[in-house]
């Protein structure tokens, strides 16, 4: 009996302990949940926008940590942002072009300075040669072609006198320090710092954001360090709580990324989506059935980087749209326009290039997502499929085009009625395998004009 006893003691303690692990802080049903995400989920493609000081000096946006410059070195790049070329329409008559249904513009980065015209800082575009409030006419822009607006905001703030030191921060001590040494270290900077007050000029900026700019759609707030990383920045410091508290309270409808780190308090509902960064197509399999966007750069920087000459080619950038798409997740692209305001030559061509494939190919992308299990092909074919699930139309994306004039689908016969590409309609015929089960494609020799074609089946 008393064994039972101490089980049962045990059981009730343990169920404890994983009730007390999820916490949530709104009362949204998974349905309600996807419902305000689901012209999202729709729209499976959005475009990134980084731009800031750091296009200036044009060697990454993080250049004031990597090279650990002083508020004093940095000042040139604030004296000298000039975008003459700045005209948000063409941006957003490219992002548009490209198929990208939102787009989610840097107001503030890690570096501190703000793009719109904010009332608790100096450190912002109108105080520049720009002398305008840049977001707004970003907002403007964007909205007038039909495009959903998002702000990408930083919770670091390299600039702010109150924000306090961590591992990342330009003037952190040198390395290979003791802890000791370190702590001591911190301790001398962080005098006079104080993240109360930063977090108030979080608060004030994230309220003028989300009032002076009519409905945003997205807010992608950056970034909090791992639980256990000591010299890190945590949900505590940026009063996470009440920050996405004020974000709900001032605008019900949108839809938050996951970086201010609640899930590491248990909060099941700190952020409304994942966002793997900078993965392989191959990484991204584990999140489906989760809510997820992958985050992209066109090279390996998302502020604009003159001399960086790695991009990803149009295979691998569709490649990662579709991969995303059938997995049911989202793809969004960053472009870091030049100091003066404009998208440069290699992401004009690598836009124009997505915008050739998607003008005759997006309706395997939008409205799409992974399809039944029932339709699975095995891993070795390296074909990726989408489907959707209002028309039941089911895409396979050739992503290796067969030289043989022939498409084996295991176990495909009865599971379709009709196939043809998706660029031009063209039937693509197909009869049963001699083992009863398989179906064979025929395919034209030569490909079709385009890097990954695409076919359609009808169910
Ligand atoms: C990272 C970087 C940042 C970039 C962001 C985009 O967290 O700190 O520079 O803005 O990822 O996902």
């Amino acid at each position: 009996m008393k064994k039972y006893f101490t089980i049962l003691v045990l059981l009730i303690f343990t169920a404890q302990i994983s009730f007390s692990q999820i916490k949530k802080l709104f009362n949204e049903t998974p349905q309600q949940k996807a419902e305000r995400l689901k012209w999202w989920t729709d729209a499976r493609f959005g475009m990134f926008i980084h731009w800031g000081l750091y296009s200036l000096p044009a060697r990454h946006e993080w250049v004031k940590s990597h090279e650990r410059l002083t508020d004093s070195a940095y000042q040139k790049y604030f004296d000298n942002f000039n975008p003459d070329e700045f005209d948000p329409k063409k941006w957003a008559k490219e992002a548009k072009a490209a198929g990208m249904k939102y787009a989610v513009l840097t107001t503030k980065h890690h570096e501190g300075f703000c793009l719109f015209d904010s009332k608790y800082t100096d450190y912002k575009a109108t105080n520049t040669k720009a002398h305008r409030d840049l977001v707004r006419e970003f907002v403007d822009a964007f909205r007038a072609e039909g495009i959903k607006v998002g702000f990408y905001y930083s919770l670091l703030d390299w600039h702010h006198p109150d924000y306090t030191m961590d591992d990342v921060h330009p003037q952190r001590p040198a390395d290979g320090l003791t802890n000791v040494q370190k702590d001591s270290a911190y301790e001398r900077f962080n005098k006079g710092h104080d993240m109360k007050k930063y977090q108030q000029y979080l608060k004030n900026q994230i309220t003028e954001l989300l009032t002076n700019y009519g409905k945003i759609d997205i807010l992608w707030l950056d970034w909090t360090w791992g639980k256990n990383d000591k010299y890190g920045k945590h949900p505590e410091d940026w009063d996470a709580v009440n920050l996405i508290r004020l974000v709900r309270k001032l605008q019900p409808g949108i839809i938050v990324n996951n970086r201010l780190g609640l899930d590491q308090d248990g909060y099941s509902d700190g952020g409304d989506f994942q966002t793997p960064e900078q993965v392989s197509s191959k990484e991204l399999l584990p999140y489906k059935g989760k809510y997820w966007e992958t985050c992209q750069t066109f090279s390996g920087s998302w502020g604009y980087y003159r001399d960086e000459n790695t991009w990803k080619n149009q295979r691998e950038l569709l490649d990662l749209l579709i991969t995303s798409t059938a997995n049911g997740g989202n793809l969004i692209l960053n472009v870091g326009p030049t100091a003066r305001g404009e998208f440069d030559y290699r992401a004009t061509r690598a836009l124009d290039s997505l915008a050739y494939w998607m003008h005759e190919n997006n309706q395997s992308i939008y409205n799409a997502t992974f399809p039944p299990a029932q339709y699975d092909l095995p891993d070795s074919l390296n074909e990726r499929l989408t489907y959707n699930p209002t028309t039941k139309k089911l895409y396979l994306h050739l992503l290796n085009y067969p030289t043989s004039g022939e498409l084996i689908l295991p176990k495909y016969n009865g599971k379709i009625s009709y196939a043809q590409f998706l660029n031009d309609h063209s039937e693509v015929p197909f009869k049963v395998a001699d083992n009863g089960k398989d179906l064979v494609l025929k395919l034209p020799k030569a490909k079709p004009p385009y890097v990954v074609p695409v076919i359609e089946f009808s169910l």
